[in-house]
């Protein structure tokens, strides 16, 4: 592993096949999410959202920003969709806001919204590239939340309504929707942590809130299924973790088995197997009797997948919640903005803590560590074998600015990229079943509860001007586009 700023290795040379080289019909994406990219929060009938609500709560995003312009990509998609073009994307991964299609989260559809994403995806399909919808990209309708967000079931029921109308309007266009994305974040960083919207702190909330995903999931699959073409697919991203006790201890490795099952296997058990783990049901019956699950829920969460998209980005290191570790911790949250400096509490859970982890880093502090990536995807197809997996997002935050030419020379992104492309690579040889990648992100955005200050885009945007930059990493990925793989 090279650290941060050394040279990148040497991209395959045109017309000259790459060593790494991935298989035919592999798909080459980028990813963006509505509240990340699109602003125009309040055009052409867009309701709020709670990414909308919470993000003007004083002291909820580090640089006080929120996403009202944003990238501005609601009225600059055709710029954009056309340098996805140059780069010779296969796909672009967005996300459909749901306040815009169904401003109130329920009842009236608002046609204005949904002529938003025919233009995109009709945008996409005239350069040959298909377009991933995800459904469910955090952005709840904010009268939704108000009657109880996701610990209210209703809102599962207003999902499934929410996802035939999209399905019925685009699916004849886009091959592949996506129900959820990460609803670990969606359940235990809104509802445990409460460092991403509604912002609520409690872990039984978030548990139930991890329900009631769980089930918008089946209850969503099933209805796409009623509307969508019989070649239309129907997939589900999940951010996945590798999760590695801090020492060999019983107690550390009983953590990691926990946070594991928190992490992991309550989305994957149920939505793969139609089942919740044991282990888990047991672990936190001393915060939720589980009294929200009713009969007929795990069958109805156990929809047929046609694709599994895995977000990865870092490996995840626990240890268990010993009187000397309370000590030394403070009270906050993984993945809180302000820290964590120690080790932190998991979210969702009393008994786990995760603990900071060696270099070399991003931006964000997450450890670089492209063979977990394989470790991950040879786990899940060990596990769950029948279904097909996508990298739906990877990639890093770096502190990239443009040079005195007005370019980012970003080798540190090319180097993650490169790095975890050959993980890739190396789990395809293992003989999991990767149909493509897509990398986190097609350009800078609004990065939730760290606002602007975190960049992850191949494309620089100034977000004074809007401005659009090709970073060295976006010209490196179109040659490895070209070449089908890395050396
Ligand atoms: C993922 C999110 C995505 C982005 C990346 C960095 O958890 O799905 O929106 O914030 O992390």
């Amino acid at each position: 592993m090279q650290q941060r700023g050394a040279e990148p290795r040497p991209t395959p040379e045109a017309g000259r096949p790459a060593r790494l080289r991935f298989p035919d019909g592999f798909v080459w994406g980028t990813a963006t999410a509505s509240y990340q990219v699109e602003g125009a929060v309040t055009e052409d009938g867009r309701g709020p959202s709670i990414w909308d609500t919470f993000t003007h709560e004083p002291g909820r995003v580090v640089d006080g920003t929120n996403g009202d312009i944003a990238c501005d990509h609601y009225h600059r998609f055709r710029e954009d969709v056309a340098t996805m073009a140059e780069l010779g994307l296969g796909s672009y991964r967005f996300s459909i806001a749901w306040p815009r299609v169904v401003p109130t989260g329920a009842g009236t559809v608002n046609q204005a919204g949904l002529d938003f994403y025919r233009r995109l995806v009709d945008a996409l399909l005239e350069h040959g590239i298909d377009p991933l919808a995800t459904l469910y990209h955090w952005d709840l309708p904010q009268p939704l939340q108000d009657a109880g967000g996701w610990m209210n079931r209703d809102t599962a029921l207003r999902f499934a309504e929410y996802a035939q109308v999209v399905g019925a309007a685009l699916g004849d266009r886009v091959p592949t929707i996506t129900t959820l994305n990460e609803p670990w974040c969606a359940a235990f960083l809104g509802h445990a942590s409460g460092v991403h919207a509604p912002g609520i702190t409690d872990n039984a909330a978030a548990l139930t809130a991890a329900h009631h995903l769980n089930l918008a999931h089946g209850l969503g699959a099933a209805a796409l299924r009623s509307v969508l073409p019989a070649t239309g697919q129907v997939s589900l991203t999940l951010n996945l973790s590798v999760v590695r006790p801090a020492t060999d201890r019983a107690d550390d490795r009983d953590a990691a088995r926990h946070v594991d099952g928190l992490a992991n296997r309550i989305f994957l058990d149920p939505m793969l197997c139609g089942q919740y783990p044991v282990d888990v049901l047991d672990d936190l019956r001393h915060i939720t009797d589980w009294g929200f699950l009713r009969d007929g829920d795990l069958a109805t969460i156990h929809a047929p997948l046609d694709l599994l998209g895995v977000n990865y980005y870092s490996p995840t290191l626990v240890a268990a919640a010993t009187p000397e570790l309370e000590q030394r911790t403070s009270t906050r949250w993984v993945n809180d903005p302000q820290g964590p400096d120690g080790p932190a509490r998991y979210p969702g859970t009393d008994r786990a803590f995760s603990v900071p982890q060696a270099g070399p880093y991003t931006a964000m502090n997450w450890r670089i560590e492209p063979g977990s990536l394989t470790e991950l995807l040879v786990r899940v197809h060990r596990d769950h074998p029948a279904v097909p997996l996508m990298i739906t997002e990877n990639g890093a935050a770096f502190l990239d600015e443009p040079g005195p030419d007005g370019v980012v020379h970003d080798a540190d992104r090319i180097e993650y990229l490169h790095g975890h492309l050959a993980a890739v690579h190396d789990a395809i040889v293992q003989g999991v079943d990767v149909r493509g990648y897509y990398v986190w992100s097609f350009m800078d955005n609004f990065e939730w509860a760290w606002g602007f200050s975190k960049r992850f885009g191949l494309v620089h945007v100034d977000y004074s001007t809007g401005k659009r930059t090709l970073k060295d990493s976006a010209t490196w990925y179109r040659d490895v586009i070209a070449a089908q793989g890395v050396d």
